[in-house]
Formats: C-alpha cells, structure tokens, sequence
C-alpha cells in the first residue's frame, strides 16, 4: 500500500484534504479502506447486522425534490396510502419474524389529520408488540412540537437525510422555496435530536455537480453533528424528474456505486460506533450491493415489508429492487444473503447504536 493511504488510515481523524485523497484512491489501494473499515465494524460495533423491515406505507408528498419519482408534480404517479390496519398487518409480520424494528416510510405531510394518525398508528404498533417493536420514522421536516409528540406515542430513531450539506448543490437538487429550505432542513435536524430520537441523516452520492469536496464536507459534518445513524446511497437518476436533464453528466453508475462504498467505509472508520445503513439503491445497481457494503462498515439492512400491490408505486428511483417480492420473500432472500456476507444476524435484538447510547450517558 502506498505509504500516503496507510499513514491517513493510521490517523485518528481526518482532514477534508485526507478524505479527499481516500475517495480518489484505486481499485488497489481502496480495498485498504475497506479492510480498516470492517475491522473496526469487527471491533466496535461486531460483525452483526441489525434488520429494520421498511414500510412505504403512503408515495403522497407535497414537496418537488427535483430527483424524487414521487414528487408531486408528478402527475404519472398512482398514489397510495394504505391503512393502518394493513401497516400493523405489516408490523406484526416484523415482530413474528424478530425483527424486533420497523421503520415508517411515506412521502411528506405536515396536516394536523396527517400528525394525529401517525401518532395514533405509533401507539398502536406498540401495543400489538407488547411493546417491544421498535419504531424508526422517517416522515420529513415537521415541527419541533410533532417531532416530540411522536416521540412520545412511541418512535425512538428518526431519519432525515440532509441530501447534500452543499447549500448551493443543495439548491440546485431542490427548488428554493419555503418548502424546500435548506436552514429549514437543518433545523429539522437539530429538533430531532432535541426531541430526544437516536437521530438519522445521509446524502445522495454522485450527484450531478457534487465533488470529492462536497462529499468530504459532507462526512466531517455527521461527525460535528455527533449523528447517531446514516444511510446513505447512490443517486439514480429518474426519468420523470427534472433533475434528469443534467443525466449526461453524470457519472456511471458503477462509479457512483464504488463512490458510495467508499464513502460508507472512510465513515465507518471515522464514526466507529455508529449505525450505518446498507441503502436498497446499492441494489438498485448491483445485485449484490448491500451484501458489498456490510462488508465495508455498514451494520443496518432495511428489508421492504410494505405489501406488494403497493410496491411499484413507491418508485424514488428506477430499477428499484424487490418490486414483486412479498415480505416472506425478502426474508429469505436477506437472510441467506447476510450469512453469505459473513455477518450474524441480530435477530430480536433493537440493535441501537452504540453512539446514542454513549451520547446519552454524557
Ligand atoms: N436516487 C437515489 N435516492 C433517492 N432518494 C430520493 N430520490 C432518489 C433518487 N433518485 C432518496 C433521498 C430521500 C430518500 C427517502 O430517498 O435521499 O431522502
Ligand atoms: Fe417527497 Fe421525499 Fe420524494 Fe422529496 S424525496 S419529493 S420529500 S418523497
Ligand atoms: Fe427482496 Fe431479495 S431482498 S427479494
């Protein structure tokens, strides 16, 4: 290994500059990266993986994110909300199968109808579980208010990717409206975490326009953020989406797959104890993409528990995996998956991240 690489992984933390050369390194010298990283997944967080089953359960956004598939403009959309009662059906399939965490996916709402469900439906997935199931959301900017009341009903991990922490890319992935505000977004952020959730953000990788720098900035900021999670992935252009004009910039698929890899690894290195998500759009590229990125530090698998019919649907991107698999199916298939990777399999266990509970003991 050139000496450069091996004297910035012997480093206990990373400059832009070090993080930079680590995303630049070759089909050679990066499998150094990846080795660190799993030995230190090896050692602070084991070599285990942790399943939360996913449920979609509604593609009804009021939001434009020029990149998304089921953004509202998009009028080719068939739009979905399926019903409590069938989202428990779901919940109580994880808790069956010892899952022992969900998490609640849907496009973004912030109506007083939209809050008062969602608090009800988190009472109640607790209730059918004994109390025991646990609860991610992912439900997009709310108010500090919402945040602690779902908090309260029940949810204790929240996702809400930051997308880019590049305000001028930023921009140019979103419009720039009251809706789409990236001090907004930010402040998003901090409430979770002032709410009191173990607190989830991530990017998209290979944008159009991002560079290395972006990208750095945007790892040494989950660790100023001290975040407890991070799922981060490939982005994959859609057609139906205005961010696909800039498609010919864009860098192939494969690179922006090895792109994500890395970025994953060099954050596994940097955050040794937190939980890092394996993203279904690494799948969307290659058949074995999550698989690849448990063995370079991620520790979290988010198999798709939403019933079929309604899978196609919720389609952010395209060549979107597992659309006609049913949630038997994407056990099975995970499961021998996992073993294949090398990994146990954290069954009935919440798996929380060894940083949130650090942080909390602070
Ligand atoms: N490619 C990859 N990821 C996407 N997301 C939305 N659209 C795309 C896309 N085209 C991601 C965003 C969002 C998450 C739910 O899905 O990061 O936060
Ligand atoms: Fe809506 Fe999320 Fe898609 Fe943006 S990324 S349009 S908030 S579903
Ligand atoms: Fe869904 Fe393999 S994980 S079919």
């Amino acid at each position: 290994m050139s000496t450069k690489i091996q004297d910035i992984l012997n480093k206990t933390d990373f400059s832009k500059q070090d993080i930079v050369t680590l995303l630049n390194t070759d089909k050679n010298e990066r499998q150094f990266i990846f080795n660190k990283a799993n030995e230190v997944k090896k050692e602070f967080v084991g070599l285990k993986t942790y399943y939360r089953g996913l449920v979609e359960f509604s593609n009804e956004c009021n939001k434009n994110c020029y990149y998304c598939g089921i953004r509202a403009a998009n009028k080719d959309v068939n739009r979905y909300d399926i019903s409590d009662e069938q989202i428990l059906e779901s919940v109580k399939f994880a808790y069956e199968n010892k899952y022992a965490s969900v998490v609640f996916q849907a496009g973004e709402r912030d109506d007083i109808e939209f809050i008062d469900r969602i608090e009800n439906l988190l009472k109640k997935a607790k209730q059918i579980t004994e109390n025991k199931i646990g609860i991610t959301i992912s439900l997009g900017e709310q108010s500090l208010e919402t945040y602690k009341k779902w908090h309260i009903a029940g949810a204790h991990r929240y996702l809400l990717r930051i997308e880019t922490t590049n305000k001028e890319l930023y921009y140019k992935i979103h419009p720039n409206n009251n809706k789409h505000n990236f001090e907004k977004r930010l402040k998003a952020l901090e409430a979770i975490k002032e709410a009191g959730y173990q607190t989830g953000t991530g990017v998209m990788i290979g944008l159009p326009f991002q560079t290395y720098e972006h990208l750095a900035d945007d790892l040494l900021f989950f660790q100023k953020f001290d975040i407890d999670m991070v799922g981060m992935g490939p982005y994959i252009e859609h057609t139906e989406t205005p961010l696909y004009e800039h498609k010919d910039i864009l860098l192939p698929l494969t690179d922006r797959f090895d792109l994500s890899m890395k970025m994953i690894a060099i954050l596994r290195i940097m955050m040794k104890d937190i939980n890092i998500a394996a993203a279904t759009a690494l799948q969307a590229i290659d058949p074995i993409g999550r698989e690849k990125a448990l063995k370079v530090g991620a520790n979290i698998i988010m198999p798709n528990i939403t019933p079929t019919i309604n899978r196609e649907n919720y389609q952010l991107y395209e060549n979107k995996p597992c659309i006609d698999e049913g949630a038997e199916d994407c056990t099975t298939c995970l499961e021998a998956r996992i073993v294949i990777a090398g990994d146990d399999l954290g069954y009935d266990a919440w798996g929380d991240s060894p940083h949130f509970i650090k942080r909390q003991q602070k």
